[in-house]
């Protein structure tokens, strides 16, 4: 299938403030040697002062500037977002006054760490049914807002930052994508949303009641995990995607150049990359510097890979993510 796109510009933000594995043994029952073996997590990059939209932001204008377009260009931003800094107004639209960008149509995507996956089908889907030339696909996360961090099976896996591409039209080049979800309700990995509510009206006990007896032992305040049960779903889901989505275009998973996947845990990575019988030699993987920071961290790949050149034309570029929700996908990238 042609129809492609193309890249043409990247940028991401990443926080200064960087937390070792040593720094959490610190204050929880942990340490480097359990993290590093389980995860490959080594650090993650936290932001302590920042609302989520700017890094968001600074993503954005490094992709615009490289891209060598006006913001004024952009038709559409799509930023994908577990932890939005507002229920309204969006993301997108925080970011769009930000840079300019006073043509676009702004959507949030929330896939969860899907989410850039989710995003870059659907700018696809608009370049080609729409008068629009330039998307905008910014993937912005801020985990330490959710995450609780005197629970050392989740808080030692996630990190902060963001990222950003351009995407323009490309009719010639390969394209295809699989994208699903399997409508998980929230008991093997969720965050609820945290409501302040003053209405006399509202009946908080009702809720919980009619929510069950499986939130019961589930702290709505944090990101809640299991560990295990998403593991089994991710080593599943990932080869299963680019499988599918090799298919469609009938082409095999050997003629992947680069499999850029979600970096959630480096065993997950190799399993299922084992499964699909590609080397690691032709895997990115850089979260053992950033941690998981869910929909950025495909896009955070793309643009270390952009900026240090190992981007090359004509090479087939395959995304791969799964998150919550039991979203999953992947996209396949004609260079
Ligand atoms: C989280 C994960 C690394 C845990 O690894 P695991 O080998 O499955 O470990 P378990 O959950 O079975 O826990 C084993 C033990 O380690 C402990 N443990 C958990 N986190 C720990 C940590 N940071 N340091 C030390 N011990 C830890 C557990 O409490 C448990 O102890 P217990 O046996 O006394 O109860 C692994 O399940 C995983 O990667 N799952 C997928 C998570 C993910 O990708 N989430 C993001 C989705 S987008």
């Amino acid at each position: 299938m042609a129809k492609g796109i193309k890249f043409l510009g990247t940028g991401s933000y990443v926080p200064d403030f960087i937390v070792t594995n040593d720094m959490f043994a610190e204050f929880l029952e942990t340490s480097d040697e359990w993290i590093s073996t389980r995860t490959g997590i080594k650090s993650r990059p936290i932001n302590t002062d920042k609302p989520n939209y700017y890094m968001g932001v600074q993503a954005a204008k490094k992709a615009i500037e490289q891209s060598e377009i006006s913001p004024l260009d952009i038709g559409l931003i799509i930023v994908t977002t577990v932890n939005p800094d507002f229920y309204f107004p969006s993301m997108s639209c925080l970011i769009q006054h930000n840079i300019g960008a006073d043509n676009a149509m702004a959507i949030d995507v929330n896939a969860a760490c899907t989410g850039f996956i989710y995003g870059v089908d659907m700018a696809r889907r608009y370049l080609y049914t729409d008068d629009i030339d330039y998307v905008l696909v910014v993937s912005s996360e801020m985990l330490s807002n959710q995450v609780n961090y005197a629970d050392r099976s989740t808080a030692v896996l996630f990190g902060d930052g963001a990222a950003a591409t351009i995407i323009a039209r490309d009719e010639n080049k390969l394209y295809s994508s699989f994208l699903g979800a399997k409508g998980e309700d929230g008991t093997l990995l969720s965050c609820r949303v945290k409501y302040v509510n003053t209405s006399p009206y509202k009946n908080e006990e009702a809720i919980e009641e009619f929510l069950g007896d499986k939130f019961k032992d589930i702290n709505p305040d944090f990101i809640h995990m299991n560990g295990r049960e998403v593991y089994k779903f991710a080593v599943d889901a990932l080869p299963n995607s680019v499988s599918k989505a090799c298919e469609k275009v009938g082409i095999s998973p050997d003629d992947i150049d680069v499999l850029i996947p979600h970096q959630a845990n480096l065993r997950i990575i190799e399993k299922a990359v084992s499964n699909l019988k590609i080397p690691m030699e032709k895997v990115f993987v850089n979260l053992e510097k950033h941690g998981n920071t869910s929909s950025a961290s495909i896009p955070t790949c793309l643009d270390e890979m952009n900026r240090k050149g190992l981007l090359k034309e004509n090479q087939k570029l395959c995304f791969v993510g799964f998150g919550g929700g039991f979203t999953y996908g992947a996209v396949i990238v004609e260079l």
